[in-house]
């Protein structure tokens, strides 16, 4: 397992994304509703990377071939069987994230 801080918590808005590497992968930070989310920074199907997908403050589409997915779960919306795997985010006292994946 691997932990590595990421960013200050404030460095996105809500409805913002940004990609990091944490243990050398891609990880897609999300901000939604407050919340830092972590997910995986590749696309499920083709594995596209996710830099470049669409944010609209609640759902993440990939710009490769449209897949959508939850901004708070990873959960796919179309097609509902995908899934991008979410990895945990750590805030500490001073509000850094750490992302363990
Ligand atoms: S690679 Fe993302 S939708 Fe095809």
């Amino acid at each position: 397992m691997v932990q590595e801080r990421v960013c200050h918590q404030d460095d996105l808005w809500d409805g913002e994304t940004r990609m990091v590497h944490v243990g050398g992968r891609p990880v897609l930070l999300v901000k939604m509703e407050g919340r830092l989310m972590a997910f995986q920074g590749w696309c499920p199907h083709q594995a596209y990377s996710l830099e470049e997908a669409e944010f609209d403050g609640q759902t993440i589409t990939c710009a490769a071939h449209l897949w959508q997915f939850d901004g708070m779960t990873g959960k796919g919306i179309n097609p509902r069987h995908a899934r991008l795997k979410t990895f945990r985010v750590l805030i500490d006292a001073e509000g850094f994230a750490s992302v363990e994946i």
